[in-house]
């Protein structure tokens, strides 16, 4: 059978170039299934900030690495699903599929140097889960990784008290509108969202937001410090950060006591190339402020937190109380330029971005 699958043509760092890095590819699979192996075929594929860095690991002619739905077309007798299971795991970006559905290991050196990343096995999604409220490609959004990266950072790290202020940076990607929806159920006093986007600030504050603060790394320090003073009067509580860069720095001068910092993401040093800034460390100590790194396999590697997630957040979706967004592409062609969407600041892009195949 024909298969396709998009591979790396060229390590670059910075902001990626997807029509540089990726080439489609075509191929003849002669289906012969070891006793473990399942043939499968690729329904949703995610894009993620994080394949800028998976892609300079990714030997060049290998395909690229990516969180997919799947449908088991074929398996051998001792394999983990049957065909016709729906399944969410690290599929890549290929049409079809053979592999036992076991963990990943990825040998990381832009991550965490010896630190490898191990991509859990595949996840069977029961399709009595989904419906209209929650369709089958919410397993790579609010109810997958970024779900649980947002619902793992609010109600475990960061946890919102009544009253607080809240700053969510990044807000309206996948991981920032959701969680920003969690702090306000906490009872927040005041949620702030940051975007480089001014054309998102309405749908932001939709979305139950207080305040937008629009920030782009080129804008005098000072202006940028007026605006989240203005912003929160009170100092920061809660941080929760995937920016970092000059915008993190000026949060850490206004952190409250008792004050909660995670650290989800830094798009500003992982792509933006910021790697410099003043000791902030010293800050810390009158707040007696915490701050915590988040990675989010420590939540999706355990069973009973995709159990508490469907529970907490599932519900919280069905029932309409946390709205969840999708910027869906069509087409196993546009999935580079999905991905390119990632990192322009363009006021169409809201959620997560996913391409149906
Ligand atoms: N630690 C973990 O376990 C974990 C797990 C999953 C994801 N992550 C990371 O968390 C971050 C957010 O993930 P996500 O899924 O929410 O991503 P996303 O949907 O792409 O959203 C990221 C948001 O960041 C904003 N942004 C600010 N500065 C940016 C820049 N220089 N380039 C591009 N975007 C910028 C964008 O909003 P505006 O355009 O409105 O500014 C964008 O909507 C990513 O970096 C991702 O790799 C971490």
């Amino acid at each position: 059978m024909k298969v396709s699958k998009w591979v790396v043509r060229e390590h670059m760092r910075g902001v990626p170039d997807p029509a540089r890095i990726y080439e489609r590819v075509e191929e003849e699979l002669v289906v012969d299934l070891a006793e473990d192996e399942m043939l499968l075929e690729t329904l949703y594929v995610s894009v993620d900030p994080y394949q800028q860095g998976l892609a300079l690991d990714t030997r060049v002619g290998d395909h690229m690495g990516a969180d997919s739905v799947m449908r088991v077309l074929q398996a051998g007798p001792r394999a983990l699903f049957r065909p016709g299971d729906l399944v969410q795991g690290f599929g890549g970006w290929r049409t079809h599929v053979v592999d036992t559905g076991g963990p990943t290991r990825w040998d990381s050196t832009w991550h965490a140097e010896n630190m490898p990343l191990v991509f859990p096995a595949y996840r069977l999604l029961d399709p009595a889960h989904y419906g209209d409220a929650l369709p089958l490609h919410t397993a790579l959004s609010v109810l997958g990784g970024p779900g649980m990266t947002a619902w793992g950072a609010m109600r475990k790290v960061l946890q919102v008290r009544p009253g607080d202020s809240v700053l969510i940076s990044g807000a309206s990607g996948a991981i920032g509108s959701v969680a920003g929806q969690l702090a306000r159920l906490a009872g927040a006093g005041r949620v702030v969202a940051t975007t480089r986007s001014a054309a998102k600030t309405d749908h932001l504050l939709g979305l139950g937001f207080d305040e937008v603060v629009v920030y782009s790394r080129d804008e005098p320090r000072d202006e940028v410090r007026d605006r989240l003073r203005r912003a929160l009067p009170k100092g920061v509580d809660r941080y929760l950060d995937t920016v970092g860069g000059a915008l993190t720095d000026e949060v850490f001068g206004m952190l409250a006591v008792g004050a909660r910092i995670a650290i989800c993401a830094q798009f500003e040093s992982q792509v933006g190339g910021d790697h410099v800034g003043p000791r902030l460390l010293p800050l810390l100590m009158r707040p007696q402020a915490t701050v915590r790194g988040v990675f989010s396999l420590e939540w999706m590697e355990d069973p009973a937190c995709w159990v508490d997630l469907e529970a907490d957040l599932g519900n919280l979706v069905r029932s309409g109380a946390v709205v969840h967004e999708h910027t869906m592409h069509e087409g196993f062609d546009s999935i580079p330029a999905a991905y390119g969407s990632l990192f322009a600041d363009g006021a169409d892009k809201k959620g997560k971005v996913l391409v149906r195949l």
